[in-house]
């Protein structure tokens, strides 16, 4: 375990000298800065957010960093190995952003093309120092704005998190590419009572929406309040907020769906409830999720919004799911 924890202090120092090295590529490269300012940014939330890029070339980091071995740069993810055992830069010729976790400590990058080109991003593998599934980007500098706010938004990507921040809205955090996990919402729900998800408006979006909901269920508690905010199908947080300012971001934000609501509306999508089956199927398909909901209070509402939607007795519903004997009845 001490050899472990000297190993994960070594990679997280070769993160943090990977970081100052693409910041400072960033000052040298005009268009690398040329892009980030066509996309709206200033120096000074590039600067907050330490983005950086990564020069072109296949071996700019590995010359720029001599005295580390070859082992320890495979081993952070910075530097692949092809087959020949020839070693080279994983990211090249992109605009960098730092992953950090609650300490500040960078853990890994993702690296974004300038204009386009495949994959639009790549991102750090996982590492003795980076999991994915319990890393929110854009924690460190959302911290005091989720407080102030009493509030935490949640998008998908790192240009949603800095875009926003730059027109004032910075209490937001991205899952990293994934979809949100059990960490992801336990660590949310440790920050703050409320939580908004807004996902981009495309049907990927709609699905990652339909996921966090899925996962969020067991970790709910009565005085925590999670909504969903579905942009316009061509918009993501980023592109909105350019598009229609702040004040309509917060008013959207304002106006999202309740989850109970959220969860009612995917449930009756595929059923029809003017036929008896449609009913029954309802609540048939709402049991293993409405019994998962781990808020007695909000648990109770929803099955009162269930047994009138599709026109049975509350106890009717609870004996169904097995919540309570028939002789309540
Ligand atoms: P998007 O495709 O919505 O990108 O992916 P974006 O964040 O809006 O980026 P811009 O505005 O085009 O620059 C959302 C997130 O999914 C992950 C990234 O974390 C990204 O921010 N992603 C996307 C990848 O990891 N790889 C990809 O190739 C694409
Ligand atoms: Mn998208
Ligand atoms: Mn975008
Ligand atoms: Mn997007
Ligand atoms: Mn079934």
């Amino acid at each position: 375990p001490n050899r472990d924890r000297v190993r994960e202090q070594s990679l997280t120092e070769l993160m943090a000298q990977a970081a100052r090295f693409y910041k400072e590529q960033l000052k040298r490269s005009p268009v690398a800065i040329d892009y980030l300012k066509g996309r709206g940014l200033t120096g000074e939330i590039a600067a907050r957010y330490g983005l950086g890029y990564a020069p072109e070339g296949w071996q700019a980091l590995q010359a720029a960093f001599p005295d580390y071995s070859a082992a320890s740069l495979l081993e952070c993810g910075l530097v692949l190995e092809n087959e020949q055992g020839r070693r080279y830069d994983r990211f090249r010729d992109r605009i960098m952003f730092p992953i950090q976790d609650q300490r500040g400590n960078v853990i890994g990058f993702g690296g974004r093309v300038l204009g386009k080109g495949e994959p639009k991003y790549l991102n750090s593998p996982e590492t003795p120092i980076f999991e994915k599934g319990r890393e929110l980007y854009g924690l460190v500098q959302a911290r005091q704005a989720i407080r102030d706010h009493e509030c935490v938004l949640v998008v998908e990507g790192y240009m949603d998190v800095v875009g926003l921040a730059q027109f004032g809205v910075g209490n937001a955090v991205a899952t990293l590419g994934t979809a949100a996990t059990p960490h992801h919402i336990q660590k949310l729900l440790r920050l703050t009572d409320r939580v908004v998800f807004c996902f981009d408006g495309d049907a990927a979006g709609r699905r990652a929406a339909g996921r966090a909901l899925e996962v969020s269920l067991e970790h709910l508690a009565d005085n925590k309040t999670l909504t969903f905010l579905f942009l316009p199908e061509e918009h993501d947080p980023d592109s909105f907020v350019r598009a229609e300012g702040p004040d309509a971001f917060r008013a959207a934000m304002n106006r999202a769906q309740p989850l109970a609501e959220f969860l009612l509306a995917e449930l009756k999508k595929d059923v029809d409830l003017a036929t008896a089956e449609g009913c029954a199927r309802l609540v048939h398909e709402a049991k293993p999720l409405v019994t998962r909901i781990g808020a007695p209070l909000l648990r109770l509402q929803v099955i009162k919004m269930l047994a009138e939607t599709a026109g049975f007795t509350q106890a009717e519903i609870e004996q169904s799911f097995g919540l309570k004997n028939a002789s309540a009845m």
